[in-house]
């Protein structure tokens, strides 16, 4: 499947948490693999590993099992957390389209063997698998997604089918800490800093969800027919301090 088909996805994919335990056959398990292998990067000189590894490597922290856990391993530098967001939301909306559940999982952690199978830091997990309710894969409705509305995350005029895409973004505790503005041709995207107290339940996930919308904004413009670029512009505005710049979708004919 292309990448590129992956935008009406967007508007049905949802977080799955409970799933069917029987393993994914091999073919399908050698599908995902190769996916992972393909994924389009946000920072191409940053290094990063995808594994599929097996419940048992998991300390699964509350959540419910599943039958395979994409685990993300990153090299730590400027730029590897949306990079990473980037990446795996690839991977929620692929397996999303081919039927199965996912989940982005900042809460469970791995086993020691597992984090120590990688030179790289350990970032996150997605479970993935077939749902244990199929009817409840999708969803059917826009007004089925929790978000903010686009006035309280964007200041353009004139995109509101690019930054819809980018509203119905998910995002750790369903914070939704971005922030678009400059012009229909060139979208700066931002996080806000959480204050103190919700901090705590974000930690270090704003620049991870702000890559993530990212992804669909990149998609939305694929979509739209536009010729779409990701920069990093020296020149983008300095908002309000709590306000940190991740990167600009540079849309043109
Ligand atoms: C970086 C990140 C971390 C997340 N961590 C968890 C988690 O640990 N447990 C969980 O149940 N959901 C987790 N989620 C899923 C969000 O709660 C979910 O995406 C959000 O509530 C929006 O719902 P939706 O994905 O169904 O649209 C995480 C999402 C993101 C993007």
């Amino acid at each position: 499947m292309e990448k590129k088909d992956l935008y009406p996805t967007i508007f049905k994919r949802k977080s799955i948490r409970k799933f069917n335990l029987t393993p994914l056959d091999e073919k399908a398990l050698e599908e995902i693999s190769e996916q992972l292998l393909d994924l389009t990067p946000l920072h191409e000189d940053i290094k990063i590993e995808f594994k599929i590894l097996s419940p048992d490597a998991v300390k699964r922290r509350m959540m419910k099992k599943a039958p395979h856990y994409i685990a993300v391993f990153s090299e730590v530098k400027e730029g590897y957390l949306s990079n990473a967001g980037f990446m795996l939301q690839q991977m929620d909306l692929l397996l999303s389209a081919k039927g199965y559940g996912s989940c982005w999982q900042g809460i469970p952690s791995l086993k020691k063997e597992a984090l120590e199978s990688s030179d790289l830091k350990f970032i996150i997990l997605m479970p993935f698998g077939k749902p244990q309710e199929p009817e409840l894969l999708h969803r059917t409705n826009i007004s089925e997604f929790k978000r903010k509305s686009l006035p309280e995350i964007t200041d353009i005029e004139g995109a509101d089918d690019m930054l819809e895409a980018a509203r119905l973004a998910p995002s750790a505790t369903n914070g939704q800490p971005w922030f678009f503005t400059g012009d229909k041709n060139l979208i700066h995207a931002y996080y806000r800093e959480p204050g103190r107290v919700k901090g705590l339940l974000t930690g270090k996930y704003p620049p991870m969800d702000v890559g993530i919308s990212l992804y669909h904004l990149k998609l939305a413009g694929e979509h739209f027919g536009k010729k779409t670029e990701i920069c990093f512009d020296k020149n983008a505005p300095k908002l309000k301090k709590e306000y940190f710049y991740v990167a600009s979708v540079k849309l043109s004919e």
